[in-house]
């Protein structure tokens, strides 16, 4: 028999939903607990975590660098494999602390300047009218398969990739993100037909799996030649011809073309796969509440509030880790220096301490305090763009395409990182 905490570590426990039984049940006992890390193949056995449970102290947690840093060993539950690799990770803003991660954090929120963002707004909107007019004649889509186009058109607007190319944005997530799904892992959905010649030059360098079909690390600069390639040129063209997107914002603001690059392949990941997964795991969730879906389609006033509520039932990302940089205590546990310290928010967020009944699903609640973001210094920099996202896609399918129906079974994704949803068949 396996423990809880096997259950909620196994990413194959994911390919039939959430452990939230288990979760609940230790989340009763205590805000923190130890968490094995049993050998998960092609992944060695690893030391064991904390996994922080309720809402107080995961917030405790994210809002304290200087004990729980995300730099020490980056913010996966296993240690980057060599130093050279965690050298590689710490170039991202997401594994660095402050003061070193506020200059790029800073550089970034004055690049998203309100005319960049108006812009972007309008957009998401005209664009997610015109995803769900492609299908309504037809009668049933993969809800999947459709949203998964709205943040890579977004994410191409912000980095002024040229709107042919941004599946190779999809391709790159899959990789990172699906690298615990035999699928994903080797995922080449954008083809040559069409492309520039920037993303001709970086297909051609696409890595091939080895002879037990894995590739090489996905979280190593190695492991995405095809992604530096295409980050490279489109950090070159951009200094050498300006254009109106917020990239070209941040490289005119001094941003080097190296930080340009993992800039690309960070939010490649965290723009992307996360609304994936949000956008038909909203849907999903409205539909598994037939009188709520009516209710938002009915009274759009209901709509902002609707998606914090999706937002916090789904959790789309379902946890980060930190380290700790010194003995501490945390929710009665004690924690010492070098600990890993995983948070989940899937369990944050239906903590019954700060959301009654948590596991029921009520668009009229209040649930702005989910923790699906994040907290503290590293807070989603994409939030309000994410809810825009999720606003604009629900009300032009209401508008267009009225009363939904699920057509068929929801296919989760296997990873215990992402709250994944690889097809979701829905009909009107
Ligand atoms: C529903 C969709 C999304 C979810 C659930 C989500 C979730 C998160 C979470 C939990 C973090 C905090 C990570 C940590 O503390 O270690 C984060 C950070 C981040 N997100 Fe999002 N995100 C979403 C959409 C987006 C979008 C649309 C963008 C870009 C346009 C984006 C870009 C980022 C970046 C760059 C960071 C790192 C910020 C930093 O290190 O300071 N995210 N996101």
């Amino acid at each position: 028999m396996s423990s809880a905490t096997d259950v909620i570590v196994n990413p194959d426990t994911y390919l039939t939903g959430v452990p939230h039984a288990e979760f609940t049940r230790l989340r009763a006992e205590s805000a923190v607990v130890w968490m094995d890390e049993p050998a998960l193949p092609p992944w060695p056995a690893g030391p064991g975590f904390w996994g922080v449970l309720r809402h107080a102290e995961i917030k405790q947690v994210m809002r304290d660098p200087a004990t729980y840093s995300s730099y020490e060993k980056a913010t996966q539950i296993i240690d980057p494999p060599t130093d050279k690799a965690l050298d590689f990770v710490r170039q991202m803003m997401l594994n660095q602390d402050p003061p070193q991660h506020s200059r790029l954090r800073r550089m970034l929120a004055s690049a998203f300047t309100p005319r960049a963002i108006a812009r972007l707004e309008d957009r998401i909107t005209t664009w997610a009218r015109e995803l769900v007019d492609r299908v309504a004649a037809n009668g049933r889509c993969d809800f999947a398969e459709l949203a998964a186009d709205l943040p890579l058109q977004t994410l191409a607007e912000i980095f002024g990739v040229p709107q042919q190319d941004r599946w190779l944005m999809y391709d790159w997530s899959n990789r990172v993100i699906g690298y615990q799904d035999p699928e994903y892992a080797v995922s080449a959905k954008a083809a040559a037909d069409g492309s520039t010649d920037m993303a001709k030059r970086a297909m051609a360098l696409r890595p091939q799996p080895d002879e037990h079909g894995f590739l090489p690390d996905q979280r190593t600069r190695e492991g995405m030649p095809d992604l530096y390639a295409y980050a490279h040129d489109l950090a070159e063209l951009k200094r050498r011809a300006p254009g109106d997107d917020v990239m070209s914002n941040l490289i005119a603001a001094g941003v080097t073309t190296a930080e340009f690059e993992n800039m690309f392949w960070l939010f490649s990941v965290a723009g992307n796969e996360t609304l994936r997964n949000a956008l038909p795991g909203g849907m999903w969730t409205l539909l598994s509440h037939v009188d709520e879906y009516r209710k938002v389609k009915r009274d759009r006033s209901l709509l902002p509030g609707a998606v914090e509520e999706m937002l916090r039932h789904w959790t789309p990302v379902m946890r980060f880790r930190r380290t700790a940089l010194r003995d501490t205590s945390l929710g009665g546990q004690d924690i010492k220096a070098g600990d890993k310290v995983v948070v989940w928010f899937s369990s944050g967020n239906r903590d019954e301490r700060v959301f009654a009944e948590p596991d029921r699903f009520d668009v009229t609640r209040s649930s702005g305090d989910h923790l699906s973001f994040g907290d503290g210094p590293h807070y989603c920099i994409g939030a309000h763009l994410a809810k825009t996202q999720m606003r604009a896609l629900f009300s032009a399918v209401f508008d267009r395409l009225g009363d939904v129906e699920p057509a068929g079974e929801l296919v989760r994704l296997r990873s215990n990182f992402q709250h994944g949803v690889k097809h979701l068949p829905i009909a009107w």
